[in-house]
């Protein structure tokens, strides 16, 4: 099945409030968690989040890292409003910060010490712009952690999963749970863009039936 490219930015503000709405603390926590055993020396400085929605994973990984500061970015801007309720709420915003901003527009060079992201890629026209942008953005050997879904083979198959592991949330999370799987990339899509930008010392690693992981330590 070729990918079809869903709405790139998550601006509805019924959907934006869905998505903050929906339960993801237990995957949420495993994104940071992961990122701690990749990354077990890791403590402390600038960590880059693209497109962090309504800010639970920066939250998270304040919580983790008491020494970090975290900036996330995303150009939704009822996400980036209902990030910072989050952040407010938690009493963090001494150490998050959101922007309001898209990824590409994003200034600076080798600014960050560590770089997150969690299903932004397929939301993306252009995936090469992702990974160009985190290039730029990192100091030299730094950790990046990047996550997101993997397109399955077909729609029924998309379908099956939406029904598998959303059978109970709400119609419009389901509608773009599905959608997001027909936009996601493939394994082989995401190897052959790392192998573009020169970054095949990131890994790939397939942990389940719907997600792909890359992570490793970045030049
Ligand atoms: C599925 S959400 C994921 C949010 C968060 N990372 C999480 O795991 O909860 C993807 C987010 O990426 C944002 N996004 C899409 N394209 C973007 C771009 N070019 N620049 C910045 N944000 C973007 C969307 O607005 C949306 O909020």
């Amino acid at each position: 099945m070729d990918r079809i490219l869903e709405p790139e930015l998550m601006d509805d503000p019924k959907q934006a409030a869905a998505y903050a709405q929906a339960d993801f603390a237990e995957e949420n926590q495993a994104f940071v968690e992961c990122f701690k055993e990749y990354f077990p020396e890791f403590s402390q400085g600038l960590v880059l989040d693209l497109g962090c929605g309504p800010a639970d994973i920066p939250i998270r990984f304040a919580k983790l890292y008491p020494s970090c500061r975290i900036l996330g970015i995303d150009a939704s801007a009822p996400m980036i409003q209902l990030g910072e309720q989050a952040v407010k709420q938690t009493g963090l915003a001494d150490r998050i910060t959101l922007r309001c901003e898209r990824l590409e527009e994003v200034a600076g060079a080798r600014i960050v010490d560590a770089v997150i992201s969690n299903s932004l890629l397929h939301h993306l026209p252009n995936p090469l712009q992702f990974w160009q942008k985190l290039r730029q953005l990192v100091k030299p050997g730094v950790p990046v952690l990047v996550t997101d879904l993997l397109r399955p083979e077909s729609p029924e198959a998309a379908q099956a999963i939406v029904d598998q592991y959303a059978a109970d949330e709400p119609d419009i999370l389901r509608r773009d749970f599905y959608n997001s799987l027909l936009a996601a990339f493939t394994e082989d899509e995401i190897g052959s863009q790392l192998a573009r930008m020169n970054l095949t010392r990131l890994l790939i690693d397939i942990p389940d039936d719907r997600h792909w992981v890359v992570g490793g330590i970045i030049y």
